[in-house]
Order: C-alpha cells, then structure tokens, then sequence
C-alpha cells in the first residue's frame, strides 16, 4: 500500500474477556499493524471469528484497543466523519424513523432542517439511481433492501472514512452485482477513504485497490495483494488471469497455505 498513510494500525492488540472462562482473555487482534493511503479502497478478508469486525469497531473509536494505537490523518479515531455499514444490520436501522429519514438522518444530526436532509436523500437515491419504499418502516423490507438502506445512511454526509462490514451479504447476484458497482460510483465520488470487510474474494478484488487478508483468530496480516487495475472495474475483470492468480493467492493466504 504506497502513498502517504491516513489510516495507521500499528502494533494493535485487542483481547476481549473471554465469555466462557472468568479472569481469562480471548485475543481476538494481535499485534497487527496497517497503513492505508487517504482515498484508498481496502478490502479485508479472513475466517469467520478471525477479528475483522473488531478491527472496524477500533476504526471508528467504538471500541478501544487493549494496546497499540489507530491513528486518522494523525488523530485518534471517532474524531473524523466515519459512514459505518454494521454487519448486524437489521438491527442498525431505527424502526420507529421511515426508511427516507433513516438514510437522511446523519444529515439531520448535523444540523440540517429535516426536510433539506429528507431531500438530500432523494437527491442521492436517484444519482445512484436506487428505488426503495421510502416511506415504509425498516421491518416492512426486504433484508437486502435494508443493507441498501444502511449502506445509503453511511455515506449521506459524504464521510472521510466509510467502514463497511460485509454490505452487501444478504443480497441475491444481480443485486450484489449493482450494489458493488454503486459503491464503486460512491466512493469515486465522495472520495472516502474506505474499509471493506467482505467474505467473497470476487468482490474484495473487483473493488480494492489493496486486499489484505488475515489469519484465524488472532487476526494478524497473512498477505497483503495489490490490484492495480483500472477503473471503473466490472466483474469482467475477474477473468483477467492476474486476477485469477490475486485470487488464488489470496485463498491460499486465508487458508494457511491449504489448498482447499
Ligand atoms: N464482546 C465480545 N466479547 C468476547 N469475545 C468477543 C466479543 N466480540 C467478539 N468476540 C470474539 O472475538 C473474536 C473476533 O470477533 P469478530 O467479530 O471481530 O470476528 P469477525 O472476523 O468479524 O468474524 P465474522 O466473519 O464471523 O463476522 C471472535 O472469536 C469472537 O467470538
Ligand atoms: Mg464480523
């Protein structure tokens, strides 16, 4: 990852207390270090449980590290605008708001008058040209059209930093399919400096320029591959045989070396 870093892991170990032992501690990140360049797109994958979540949470202040430290654009994190997709997304949405003052509503809490920031929604739906029932309540959606809500609420207020955990999962492939072209087009167009945590290795490649991939838990960095393609990318490009060969290299990390 060239450039001049933004976001700066180094040295960063998170241990939880362990759930099912008192006085005893799950390490969930160990020692792991990262520096992404302001504007970059970051795609992160790893096993299931391996500590990718967590690092998200440090990402954006929520949760304090045990030891080591997260810097962005030199301050602590929780200081920059942070547009956060949580992989627990159906309970992310408050039901009590409409979906269109869901998505509006960081602009709401930043002052904007609510019918500027509803507007302002609409005005973004339609660039990225997206329908969904606006004026119906979160539960009355579909899962997947509630990821697309989340992922419209991260990204109203144009965030410097766009943390999204595992965004598109409840998604059938041809929505999968748009909804990874629409968060190219956002983060081309708001120029956020973005974090993707996904477990499909297609799409960790179509969209980043850097995949890194972790070990089992405690998360560590396994390989870091660079995907200097150009952009915009379809999913065309995933039959590109260097893609073919991130891919397979890419596996391989997450898996220790295993081939299946
Ligand atoms: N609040 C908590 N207390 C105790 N252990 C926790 C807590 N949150 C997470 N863990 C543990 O820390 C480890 C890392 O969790 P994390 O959610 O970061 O994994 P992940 O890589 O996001 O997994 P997945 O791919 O399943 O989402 C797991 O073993 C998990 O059980
Ligand atoms: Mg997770």
């Amino acid at each position: 990852m060239g450039g001049v870093s933004y976001i700066e892991v180094a040295d960063l170990s998170v241990a939880y207390p362990d759930p099912s032992a008192a006085n005893r501690h799950l390490l969930a990140i160990d020692r792991l270090s990262l520096s992404i360049p302001k504007g970059a797109f970051i795609s992160i994958v790893g096993p299931n449980g391996c500590g990718k979540t967590t690092l998200l949470l440090c990402l954006a202040g929520i949760l304090k590290p045990t030891s080591g430290n997260v810097r962005i654009a030199g301050v602590a994190p929780g200081k920059t605008t942070c547009g956060y997709v949580f992989q627990n997304y159906r309970e992310s949405l408050y039901p009590w708001l409409t979906v269109l003052d869901n998505i509006a509503l960081p602009l709401w809490l930043d002052g904007f008058a609510r019918a500027k920031a509803r507007q302002a929604a609409t005005e973004l739906m339609a660039t990225l040209n997206i329908e969904l029932p606006v004026d119906r309540f979160p539960y009355t959606l579909s899962g997947g059209q509630q990821q697309l809500a989340a992922l419209l609420r991260a990204v109203i207020h144009k965030p410097a930093v766009l943390l999204l955990d595992e965004p598109l999962g409840s998604l059938d492939v041809p929505s999968r399919a748009d909804l990874c072209d629409a968060v190219q087009r956002i983060w081309q167009a708001i120029g956020a400096t973005t974090v993707l945590v996904t477990h499909d290795l297609d799409e960790a490649i179509q969209v980043a320029d850097t995949v890194v991939a972790f070990t089992p838990r405690p998360a560590r960095v396994a390989d870091t591959v660079e995907v200097p393609l150009p952009r915009p990318r379809s999913r065309d490009i995933l039959h590109d045989p260097q893609v073919v060969v991130w891919r397979d290299r890419v596996h391989r990390a997450m898996t220790g070396g295993r081939d299946s």
